[in-house]
């Protein structure tokens, strides 16, 4: 599909068919094409928790008050932000290094910038996580759309519950859900109002 296409293609899933499944290898190629998003200085700190079966899927829903495209999805996924991810730097950067793209001065100042930026810094590293993963996030709601398959984005709700269902680890922040599957064609609405460019663009100079 052409980039245009595709984004005026994305829309949110009113409701899904809940006969579909999706395999471990279709949800792997999305996440193929998901690791190319950006991320502050390519920490890579996004995780994803997909859940397929039924019975995890009920358990979602009772704490998403109740949102049936929470059980009627083919995979609800929790899309979240590790805040201890920054200190993965130094092996995500050796290849680099070992592969002379970067020297030892230029890798030990760039693992300095990140500690510097980081620790110590709680809310810096909350808003980074959910900066990080929304753009990722972004990214496999195309992906997903570009291999036929249907999303919505959701709030997490009842976070500690949701955390517990999963078995997400405490240093993991849930930011969002998305739920994934085949979109009931005739729940689709047209697309919500969108306000014209002039509205929320701000050419400064
Ligand atoms: C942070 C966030 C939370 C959302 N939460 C929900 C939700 O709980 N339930 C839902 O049906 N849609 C949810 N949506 C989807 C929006 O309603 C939808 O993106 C918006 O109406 C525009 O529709 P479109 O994506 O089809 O263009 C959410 C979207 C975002 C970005």
């Amino acid at each position: 599909m052409e980039f245009i296409e595709l984004a005026k293609e994305r829309r949110s899933a009113i409701n899904f068919q809940s006969d579909i499944k999706i395999s471990d290898a279709e949800l792997q190629e999305i996440f193929e094409v998901v690791k190319t998003h950006p991320s502050s200085f390519n920490i890579q700190t996004t995780h994803y928790y997909v859940a397929k079966s039924e019975e995890k899927k009920a358990k979602v829903k009772e704490a998403s008050y109740g949102q049936h495209k929470t059980l009627s999805a083919s995979a609800t996924i929790i899309v979240c932000g590790d805040s201890e991810g920054y200190k993965e730097a130094p092996r995500l950067y050796e290849g680099m290094k070992l592969l002379g793209i970067m020297d030892e001065l230029e890798y030990n100042d760039t693992i300095a910038a990140i500690n510097n930026l980081y620790e110590n810094n709680s809310k810096f590293i909350e808003d980074d996580n959910i900066r990080n993963a929304c753009l990722s996030a972004m990214l496999f709601m195309l992906a997903a759309k570009d291999q036929g398959w249907d999303t919505c984005p959701m709030h997490v709700h009842n976070v500690q519950t949701i955390k517990e269902i999963y078995k997400i680890p405490e240093n993991h922040q849930p930011v969002l859900m998305i739920t994934l599957g085949k979109s009931v064609k005739e729940k689709i609405r047209p697309r919500g109002y969108r306000k014209p460019v002039g509205e929320f663009v701000h050419f400064v100079d």
